[in-house]
């Protein structure tokens, strides 16, 4: 077994990280959205390791981060003029390509199927290691399958103790939750919003001048006979211990029926919006003010892991908006409550 430490981003440490990426051993690096667990994108035994060490099924593909655009040719191939657009728009930040696949990405990072996923990372310590790796580096959430994605370095080493050497400590992620994820990869189709994230689908119409379709899959279960746009949209994710009740209302009513309940079931603790914790009487986690969508993103999964951290067995979810950014924290909050919303 590994040690895995968390280690400072100095230049020293992240020549040492890209000298390990390029060896085929895998990472966890700091990014704009989350922390990701990064391998070459080229080397199927590193993008192996991811596998194992996330504990993820085989067939959910990687999104693979490129620091400029010419490393695009070895990942993709007949890109269309709207994936320019949308580069020169958004990169480097958090927003993900789903394009046809090229002939140097190896077969794991794309779980088989003909398209592959990449971004270019804002992140300044991201950059500089896939610079000096000189590689492509395939990298998802660096948490373990079905837990919420990690925003500090320390998230990170709680879910992955053992597991690899190496966590650069890039600070609290900017955005907290994942890049949006748009699909281009059907040029007979409109573009296809697989993942919302912090570029919205607003901003992405506003660029390519056209309407862009939702996938059904971010806002609905997937019935087990449906096909997935985005393979992991089909598994269980974001969750906490707790079992966890999304709550459609209004303040009032909210704060109102966790009281209610809680007489009756003393288990009972929220995942509430800031000022509500003040009138209500079970144990209460906060996750930023109910009308700023980028702070909720923000704070999000750590405070699905203070569920966690208090013990929590049932939490009721104040729900947020589905405007903007609030539709990729509405997205990650219904998957943590596993699709049960109950509306007042
Ligand atoms: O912000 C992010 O995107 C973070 C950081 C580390 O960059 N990464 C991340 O990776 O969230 P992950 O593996 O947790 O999520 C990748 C998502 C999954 O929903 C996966 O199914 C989808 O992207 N995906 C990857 N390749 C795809 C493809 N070829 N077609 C459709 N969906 C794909
Ligand atoms: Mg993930």
């Amino acid at each position: 077994m590994k040690t895995t430490k968390i280690y400072e981003p100095l230049k020293e440490n992240i020549s040492s990280v890209a000298s390990e990426l390029k060896k085929g051993e895998i990472a966890a690096i700091p990014t704009e959205t989350v922390y990701g667990l990064a391998a070459n994108a080229l080397d199927e035994n590193a993008v192996a390791k991811i596998f194992k060490a996330k504990g993820r099924p085989a067939d959910n593909p990687l999104i693979s981060h490129i620091s400029e655009l010419q490393m695009l040719d070895l990942i993709a191939k007949n890109v269309p003029q709207s994936a320019y657009k949308l580069a020169n728009a958004f990169w480097p930040g958090p927003l993900t390509l789903v394009l046809k696949r090229g002939s140097f990405v190896c077969d794991a990072v794309c779980a088989g199927l003909d398209t592959v996923a990449v971004r270019m990372p804002s992140h300044e310590i991201a950059r500089q290691i896939i610079s000096e790796a000189k590689v492509p580096l395939a990298a998802p959430s660096a948490n373990k399958s079905g837990k919420p994605s990690p925003t500090t370095a320390q998230e990170v080493l709680s879910d992955m103790q053992g597991e690899f050497e190496y966590i650069i400590d890039g600070g609290k992620c900017e955005f907290g939750v994942e890049s949006t994820v748009l699909s281009l990869a059907d040029e007979n189709e409109k573009p296809l919003l697989l993942r919302p994230g912090s570029v919205t689908k607003q901003q992405i119409e506003k660029v390519l001048g056209c309407e862009i379709e939702v996938s059904n899959a971010v806002t609905n279960v997937l019935e087990n006979d449906s096909k997935a746009h985005s393979p992991g949209m089909k598994y269980k994710h974001y969750s906490p211990k707790a079992k966890m009740f999304l709550i459609k209302a209004s303040s009032e009513k909210y704060i109102e029926y966790v009281n209610d309940n809680h007489k009756k079931n003393s288990d009972i603790t929220a995942l509430c919006f800031d000022g509500e914790e003040k009138h209500l009487n079970c144990e209460a986690i906060t996750y930023g003010q109910s009308d700023n969508v980028e702070e909720q993103a923000f704070k999000l999964f750590s405070s699905l892991r203070k569920l966690d951290e208090i013990g929590a067995k049932i939490a009721f979810a104040h729900c947020p908006s589905e405007d903007g950014v609030g539709l990729a924290v509405y997205n990650r909050i219904l998957r943590a409550a596993a699709f049960r919303v109950v509306e007042l």
